[in-house]
């Protein structure tokens, strides 16, 4: 059976390339989920994208990733630098994680320079533009394979 990669996004992503694009650019989430499913596919491995703005609904989808998928990217937005309990649900789960965030978050407000999820994190893309997200599922396939 092909692994799966689960792409988390927190609150705010929904509005990528409409909100900052200064900061965040234009390419929308949708855009995202192409670019990484091309790169899953070279590595046959499927990858399913998901935003909410609700903290919990995404400590939802890191308990179903425990049972469906073998790797986590994550953008948890600005829930990165406030949500133990999102911490707490990652380090209950036995996959690799990545935390991608589209700027250069250390560039920015002292507050964006935690994060409570680079506790658990095994590799930290930030400031690569959306891309950042096809590297870290390039990354994620090489480590799956
Ligand atoms: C972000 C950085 C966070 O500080 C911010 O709250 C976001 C987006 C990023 O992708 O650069 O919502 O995670």
């Amino acid at each position: 059976m092909s692994k799966t990669v689960y792409i988390l996004n927190g609150p705010n992503l929904n509005l990528l390339g409409k909100r900052q694009p200064e900061i965040y650019g234009y390419d929308t989430l949708e855009d995202v989920a192409a670019n990484c499913a091309k790169v899953a596919e070279e590595f046959g491995i499927t990858s399913k994208l998901m935003q909410s703005n609700h903290e919990g609904q995404i400590i939802d989808w890191i308990h179903e990733a425990r049972e469906k998928a073998q790797g986590i990217i994550i953008n948890p937005g600005a829930f990165t630098h406030t949500s133990v309990a999102i911490l707490d649900a990652l380090n209950a789960y036995e996959g690799v994680v990545f935390e991608v965030h589209i700027s250069n978050v250390h560039k920015r407000e002292s507050f964006r320079h935690h994060s409570y999820v680079s506790l658990r994190a095994e590799g930290v893309m930030a400031g690569f533009g959306v891309e950042g997200y096809a590297l870290a599922m390039r990354r994620m396939g090489s480590l799956l394979k």
